[in-house]
């Protein structure tokens, strides 16, 4: 058998299922024919959590000597190689000669058959043959001799092999047949040979798999209560340094009254920590509830053992001791581990107090028998977090039952009012849609910290607002699922895109956005096949693009810490976008910022991403993440649980930047690459946008303005470094050459022209008229060539006509100081305005400008002046 390693307690290959629950999971689909090895016969010894799904032992948990919730499974399988026979030789083997166990001990249960299948008369055969006695082979029913994984998926029918832990196995009076599938713990089941032989498939049928193969499990706890004598696993060295950890720290004797206790924490304190580990935090949804109530139930032991501080988290080192050295995630995700604990406990110890003083005060009057109104329980469950089955738990020993209708009828109303005040909001019309999906699918359940591929079952489809049950090639619609890896738009991070697919179906997901609060909604087209609802399909997120939004969300992180750190406290964030390409943060500040104070939070950011420290998320209670100084928005509406965001070493006690955040993240800081690019604009006033580039395209950007510097140093002909110094040399020269062109263009048409006197002017009776029309210079530069003239004629008036290239023109007139008292610049424009078409003119009496449509009348217009100086 090839030796494979134990795969995560979160499936990756199954949608079906909550948690891993047996060593057969991750060949699920090696069994099924669909997934090809390069082996046929594996063994493992795997990490299984029972708690939740088909199934589930939490509430045997510290009531039976045997019944955990994580635990680790050893197998050994077959995949179409070998079958009934050589899996019971096997088994016999290992057994009777390599564990020396003996087999007066032993019971062979097998499958009795039913309406479809016969008894498993090869089963009891093979048993025979290999040394087993016949009164020793019994036969079961479905219930304990038929394997399923979970509603859907391989199955078949089993042998099971129990032992008989008693002092005497001769004694047929103790070593009963009776207890085999009985009561108490004498007699155990050790192991289970499922001959997986069909699929079942979720209409109800069931398929022959397409070759016989072999599932083994064998619990690790149990056989090592067995070897080493005794009825209990948590007699056993795998349990007893965890146990006298409790011990230790309560006081309390581990085998005395309260020896439950002392299990129930051992056992949950092994499956927190593995599922913590694995990435899952406590939530109110899916998985994350699980280990909510796991965690919670725990602590409420802790209290019974009348621990007065947080328990949980003191036990952790004991843990990664025992189980690190095999479990290495263990030690990685260790401080997780305890802070999680640590204020989980916290904060359930005040809602426990308050909550089982209403437990108190309500059940004061109640006798063994009686049953807890189902409105007290959700009141206990809905407003104190308190799980129903901790309710349930804390009555058990007075002899107290929950009135369950009452409790579902309450859970009723409350979604009832939950839709009411829904229905009455704004779009209430078009979204009612989703908040119908949400009522029958409940939330999609989020996966995509950990995971960007994962399968999941199409809960409904959705087009034009409207369910339907399938989605054919070329339609687009919108698909729920119960669980996803795509992050659907929110604080500032876009959705995710990428690809749906299944048997021969292929959905491109362009978009993913929440409704209805927590209901993910792919939105694309299918591009091949047709989509139902129902169906199982495989989830994958674009992982470029995700990791570059990722990028862009972290480096938005550092920039915000960054820009207090240089402008001041008063920066706040005032929105942000964080899209695959680029990253814009909104923040309050009264001025542009200066190149100075861009380049330094740019160099402030890029130090943290080349400390390449690891970016840690940690779930806390909102008035611990502000206490802590974790970034918040102000005015955003928070849960009382908040997920908090580190990045850079120094700085907080967390992290150099700490922030509630949702989105995801890169693992390190280095990830990030480089963030370069950065512009400052206004949007508004008080407001200043910050953009800014990332990894691979702040490099591009940074290449590309490198190629246009030297493309414009090669057109120069100068080297890079000189290009600055030669530029400014270039425009100066323009500058000056371009003076000098208009001084010469003014001579050229004051020179021209039909002058009379030496400097061109005539006069009209007592008064030097200087009268030119000139082409080719600007109206505007009529002004200077008019001061120009006045300065020639020293005493007198100037006119000057200008045409324009479209045949339009202007005209200004000057009078020398000594003549404004009896000649306006003003009134003589207008007199020569007219003439040129035109009307009207103004400035002052020594200068005045006007204008007309006709330029052919210059003359006309000069004319008109020289009339009005008396001419
Ligand atoms: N799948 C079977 C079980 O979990 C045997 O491994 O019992």
């Amino acid at each position: 058998h090839t030796r494979v390693r134990s795969s995560p307690l979160l499936p990756a290959n199954d949608p079906t299922l909550l948690f891993t629950n047996a060593g057969m999971n991750q060949f699920k689909d090696v069994f099924l024919g669909v997934e090809k090895r390069d082996y046929v016969r594996a063994c493992s010894s795997q990490k299984c959590l029972r708690a939740g799904g088909k199934h589930n032992d939490l509430d045997e948990v510290g009531k039976t000597a045997r019944h955990q919730t994580f635990f680790e499974m050893l197998g050994n399988f077959s995949f179409g190689d070998y079958f009934k026979e050589d899996a019971i030789k096997l088994a016999w083997d290992f057994l009777v000669n390599e564990l020396k166990m003996d087999p007066r001990r032993l019971w062979f249960t097998v499958f009795g058959g039913d309406d479809e299948v016969g008894p498993d008369e090869d089963a009891e055969k093979f048993w025979e043959k290999v040394g087993a006695s016949r009164e020793r082979i019994l036969r079961f029913g479905r219930k304990d001799n038929f394997w399923q994984m979970a509603d859907t998926g391989p199955c078949g029918p089993c042998s099971e092999i129990h032992y008989y832990l008693g002092d005497d196995p001769d004694d047929p009076t103790k070593n009963r047949v009776d207890l085999v599938n009985g009561p108490g713990d004498t007699t155990m089941e050790i192991w289970n040979l499922v001959f997986m032989q069909y699929e079942q498939l979720a209409d109800g049928t069931r398929h022959d798999l397409p070759k016989p193969s072999i599932d083994t499990g064998m619990g690790l706890e149990r056989m090592a209560a067995v070897l080493q004598g005794t009825h209990d696993n948590y007699a056993t060295d795998l349990f007893r340094s965890l146990i006298k950890a409790v011990a230790d720290a309560t006081g309390v004797d581990p085998d005395g009254p309260k020896k439950v206790s002392h299990r129930v924490i051992a056992d949950h304190l092994r499956a927190t920590s593995f599922l913590i580990a694995e990435g899952v935090l406590p939530s109110n949804e899916g998985r994350g509830y699980v280990l909510r109530r796991i965690m919670r139930r725990a602590m409420r032991h802790a209290e019974l053992l009348g621990a007065h501080d947080p328990l949980m988290w003191k036990l952790v080192p004991a843990l990664v001791r025992e189980m690190g050295a095999a479990y290495p995630e263990l030690h990685h995700a260790e401080t997780l581990i305890t802070e999680t604990l640590k204020l989980e406990e916290t904060r359930f110890r005040r809602t426990l107090e308050r909550g089982l003083g209403i437990l108190d005060a309500e059940t004061k009057k109640l006798k063994s028998g009686d049953k807890l109104k189902g409105e007290t329980a959700f009141t206990l469950y809905d407003t104190y977090g308190f799980p129903l089955d901790l309710t349930q738990d804390a009555l058990r020993p007075r002899g107290i039952g929950v009135d369950l209708d009452g409790f579902n009828a309450a859970m009723d109303r409350q979604r009832e009012k939950a839709r009411a005040s829904w229905s009455g909001s704004g779009d209430a019309a078009t979204e009612s849609v989703w908040f119908a999906l949400r009522e029958k699918a409940g939330a999609s359940e989020f996966l995509g910290y950990e995971t960007e591929r994962a399968e999941g079952v199409v809960q409904a489809l959705v087009r034009d607002g409207n369910e339907i049950e399938t989605l054919k090639a070329g339609e687009s619609g919108a698909v729920v699922l119960n669980q996803t890896p795509f992050y659907a738009e929110s604080g500032g991070q876009i959705g995710d895109t990428g690809m749906i697919s299944g048997d021969g179906v292929r959905f491109r997901v362009t978009d993913t956005q929440k409704k209805a609060g927590d209901v993910f909604v792919h939105i694309g087209t299918v591009e091949q096949g047709t989509l139902k609802t129902g169906a199982a399909v495989a989830l994958e997120v674009d992982h470029a693009r995700r990791g570059a939004i990722r990028a862009n969300h972290s480096a938005t992180h550092l920039l915000h810490e960054a820009l207090r750190q240089v402008l001041g406290d008063h920066v706040a964030q005032k929105g942000s976008l964080v899209a695959p390409d680029r990253l814009r943060f909104d923040f309050s500040h009264p001025k542009p910022m200066t190149a100075d104070e861009l380049a330094r939070v740019e160099d402030i950011a890029n130090d943290i991403v080349l400390q390449n420290s690891p970016v840690t998320t940690r779930l806390m209670g909102l008035d611990e993440a502000r206490a802590s100084g974790a970034r918040a928005l102000f005015g955003e509406k928070y849960g009382d649980e908040v997920r908090v965001v580190a990045m850079g070493e120094s700085g907080n006690a967390l992290g150099w930047s700490v922030e509630l955040c949702g989105g995801t993240h890169v693992a390190r800081t280095g990830d990030i690459g480089l963030i370069a690019g950065l512009s400052d604009s206004g949007v508004a006033s008080g407001v200043r946008r910050l953009e800014a580039l990332t990894g691979k395209a702040a490099r591009k950007n940074a290449n590309n303005i490198i190629q246009l510097a030297k493309s414009a140093a090669a057109e120069l002909r100068a080297p890079l470094e000189e290009m600055p110094g030669r530029l400014a040399g270039l425009l100066e020269e323009r500058k000056r050459l371009e003076r000098e062109l208009s001084d010469t263009r003014k001579k050229l048409a004051m020179g021209g022209g039909k002058a009379s006197g030496a400097d061109g002017a005539r006069m009209v009776g007592d008064i030097k008229l200087l009268a030119r029309a000139v082409s080719g210079i600007e109206i505007k530069d009529l002004k200077g060539l008019a001061d120009e003239g006045k300065k020639q004629v020293g005493s007198g008036v100037v006119a000057i006509v200008g045409v324009t290239g479209d045949g339009k023109a202007g005209i200004v007139v000057g009078v020398t100081d000594d003549l404004t008292k009896r000649f306006s610049a003003v009134d003589l424009v207008r007199k020569a305005a007219e003439a040129l078409g035109g009307k009207g003119g103004g400035g002052r009496p020594d200068m005045a400008q006007a204008g007309g449509p006709d330029g052919g009348k210059a003359d006309a217009a000069l004319a008109a002046i020289e009339q009005a100086l008396g001419g």
